[in-house]
């Protein structure tokens, strides 16, 4: 691209398009023209590792052919139909698949356009069962939200997350949620253990259950891992003790797995770790999916939902059980048409098996090695980690784990060096997640883990950071 042009396009994106979470005032982001893989290429054909999968979505890199064929094909016969009143073969199959991978009496899925959706429809699906299933219970009209949550953008998704920084000009709006606290494994109470914090943590949500149950309508969670809290993760045992206690206290199970589900973890479904980890199922009532459900390359989220659920909104028109809610796009045939793909990929019907869900595993381990000697670092508190998912805690102390003052921006400044290197990263405040696809190579994952030592290397940042 010539120059002029370049500039030209460089400036309608600061003054013009207004970037989601960003403040414009100082905004100055990559232009990207094209991708493979995993690397990005800007206007000025400079490359760039995308070390965030374009946040958290693009499930095996970008130009995936088996999803690039799937989509040609689909363009052939056709982009969209609505689902209000017809239907498209891609998008029933879809449906079919995923209520056949998900299994554990999820038996429908409502498609949406994106994870905030995906949420509000299990939201407003929990709250109308109470009204219209066999026992009627009207009082059940509150939701019990973790801690430092995050499930979207929209005001009922900002009312259940609880980071604060993104709700508190909204609190007029936002409706009144119960909360527990947020079940970190890390910073955890009074120096516990892991399983002493995880008996904590679900004592005070039984005493939450205990005292409210009559009038909750869903719990709601993030399994394993918190993500946009800092990609906080749960002590072992808390997922699959937070759904024992739905079922005692009767109260529905909205599991979010926007950010984790989908292979991303090594596992279909994250919360697949935690019945490995405690034995037994996990049912929820409710399954919410987005990101990688088409790879990371249309928008499109789905809210799966149990027979329970489903036999609720039946009857006769009048009886007013309809659920009234829909999205333009909603199962949109291109959005499905790249969903079946992916599934085909991660049960390995498809490709070459780099893309199955056991050789995801096989690529954590890899994956795990590379950043293990980011472990060393004095401003780093922790690497986490889960499959290919990871993040890197920056903390001012790794003794006392607290965190740098805000105004250091460390994670910002880190994020810069990093793109400086060729390394795409965008930070949680001073949490900076690490996801590459899936399906990277060993030779591209050494590079990536060069390249953040060689970032935190020798710099005693705890004095004055500099860069
Ligand atoms: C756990 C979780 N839920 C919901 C969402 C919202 O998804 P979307 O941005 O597609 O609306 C996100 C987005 O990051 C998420 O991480």
């Amino acid at each position: 691209m010539d120059a002029t042009e370049a500039r030209r396009l460089h400036e309608l994106d600061r003054t013009v398009l207004w970037h989601a979470f960003s403040q414009m005032s100082e905004y100055d982001g990559l232009i990207i023209e094209r991708a493979e893989g995993s690397w990005l290429t800007d206007i000025h054909g400079k490359k760039y590792f995308d070390g965030a999968s374009s946040l958290w979505c693009n499930l095996f890199g970008h130009r995936v052919a088996q999803i690039d064929r799937a989509l040609i094909e689909q363009l052939g016969q056709v982009a969209h139909v609505t689902n209000l009143g017809m239907s498209h073969p891609v998008s029933i199959r879809l449906a079919e698949r995923l209520t056949q991978i998900a299994g554990r009496g999820l038996e429908h899925v409502f498609f949406a356009g994106d994870g905030a959706s995906a949420v509000e429809v299990a939201m407003k699906l929990a709250f109308q069962y109470w009204r219209q299933c066999d026992r009627p219970e009207p009082g059940r009209t509150k939701f019990l939200a973790l801690g430092d949550a995050y499930h979207g953008d929209t005001i009922g998704t900002v009312s259940v997350s609880g980071v604060s920084l993104f709700q508190k000009t909204f609190a007029p709006l936002l409706f009144e949620v119960l909360r527990g606290p947020c079940p970190d494994d890390y910073r955890r109470p009074q120096a516990m253990s892991s399983s002493e914090a995880c008996a904590h943590y679900l004592e005070a949500y039984e005493a939450i259950l205990i005292e409210h149950h009559r009038n909750i309508a869903a719990v709601i969670a993030e399994s394993c891992i918190q993500g946009a809290a800092g990609f906080v993760m749960q002590p072992k045992g808390f997922l699959a003790g937070l759904a024992k206690l739905c079922k005692k206290y009767n109260v529905l199970l909205i599991l979010d797995e926007i950010a984790v589900g989908m292979g991303r973890t090594g596992r279909m479904f994250a919360f697949e770790h935690e019945e490995i980890a405690a034995g037994g199922v996990i049912e929820p009532d409710f399954l919410c999916l987005g990101k990688g459900l088409t790879g990371g390359y249309i928008a499109m989220s789905a809210t799966l939902s149990s027979r329970r659920i489903w036999e609720a909104f039946l009857g006769d028109y009048t009886e007013s059980k309809t659920f009234f809610h829909g999205h333009t796009y909603g199962g949109n045939p291109l959005a499905a048409a790249a969903g079946l793909a992916v599934l085909d990929l991660l049960e390995g019907h498809l490709g070459d098996g780099r893309f199955s869900l056991e050789a995801i595993r096989a690529n954590s381990e890899c994956f795990a090695k590379v950043l293990e000697p980011l472990d060393d670092s004095p401003i780093i508190g922790q690497v986490r980690r889960l499959g290919m998912m990871a993040a890197l805690v920056l903390v001012a102390s790794k003794e006392t784990k607290s965190p740098f003052e805000g105004n250091k921006r460390m994670g910002k400044r880190i994020c810069e060096q990093a793109i400086s290197r060729g390394l795409w990263l965008r930070p949680l405040g001073d949490v900076i997640p690490i996801l590459p696809a899936v399906t990277t190579p060993p030779q591209e994952l050494d590079w990536l883990g060069e390249t953040l030592s060689r970032i935190f290397q020798g710099r005693d940042f705890t004095q004055s950071p500099q860069f």
